[in-house]
């Protein structure tokens, strides 16, 4: 398989003929982690849609190369007042292996079980989804990710109103999943978090302001930009010609380079 999982051609998103991601062309390198900054608004989660294949393109395209697509939306996507308990949310990773209607073996179940205790919810299995706290959800979330056991997952805001203990016990599931060589798209919105363990970076301002190693990305100088662009974008805006992004070089060996030191961040 080639190097690249993801490559954007000029790639425009937006609704009803109004751009959200306008013109982002770039590589997205295979069994990279990379995080996904920016305020609200400025066209991240579109950007996830996008690569899910809900959001067709405006202009330009996507060319994608994965097996398996794992996406977990932004939390407030999820209707969770559905009468559904934690088994069958889970379960519904199976899909993409067994269709809708497929059966569930006994050595899914003992896999389901698995990915359950795996992000600490062991005996969470029968218990309604409306009375799982926003962690637990979260958890359960992950345990359905875990168990599509896709090479391209893209995570919406994963951390959103989950304490730190959760935070830290997720990331360390990202860290395996990274080291296990799939490739992760990870909106976030906090810049430590991304700093210490995110080794590349795409900002977002509507168009793309900086991608690449996060550390080149990360500057006050592209915040700032990030920043400006956002606070002056006519919401009633139609449709715009705007100049490419500031594309950072990623040569592999500062990919693997930047995997190293989110490794020993991960581990401090
Ligand atoms: N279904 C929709 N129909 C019309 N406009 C939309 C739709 N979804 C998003 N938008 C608009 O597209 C723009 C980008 O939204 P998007 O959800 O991608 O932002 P975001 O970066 O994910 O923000 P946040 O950090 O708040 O989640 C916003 O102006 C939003 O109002
Ligand atoms: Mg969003």
């Amino acid at each position: 398989m080639s190097s690249t999982c993801l490559e954007f051609k000029d790639l425009t998103l937006g609704y009803q003929r109004h751009a959200a991601v306008h013109h982002l062309s770039g590589v997205v390198a295979r069994g990279s982690l990379t995080a996904v900054v920016g305020a609200n608004g400025s066209g991240k989660s579109t950007l996830m849609k996008g690569v899910a294949g809900i959001l067709k393109p405006i202009s330009g395209s996507i060319d994608a190369a994965y097996r398996r697509l794992a996406y977990l939306p932004q939390q407030s996507d999820i209707d969770r007042s559905f009468p559904a308990r934690v088994i069958d949310l889970v379960s519904l990773g199976f899909w993409q292996e067994r269709g809708l209607l497929g059966r569930i073996t006994r050595s899914d179940k003992t896999r389901l079980l698995a990915c359950l205790a795996a992000v600490g919810l062991s005996g969470f299995e029968t218990r309604s989804l409306d009375s799982l706290s926003g962690g637990q959800m979260q958890r359960a979330l992950f345990a359905r990710t875990m168990l599509q056991d896709a090479d391209l997952i893209l995570l919406d805001e994963p951390f959103n109103a989950v304490d730190e203990r959760t935070i830290r016990d997720l990331l360390a599931l990202i860290r395996q999943w990274a080291d296990e060589g799939r490739t992760l798209l990870c909106v976030l919105h906090d810049h430590a978090l991304v700093k210490s363990h995110f080794p590349q970076t795409l900002l977002m301002a509507r168009k793309p302001v900086a991608w690449g190693m996060t550390a080149d990305v990360m500057t006050p100088d592209h915040l700032s930009k990030a920043r400006t662009f956002q606070e002056a974008w006519d919401e009633n805006a139609g449709w715009c010609e705007e100049p490419g992004p500031t594309l950072l070089p990623q040569p592999a060996d500062d990919l693997l380079q930047g995997r190293d030191v989110a490794r020993r961040a991960a581990h401090v």
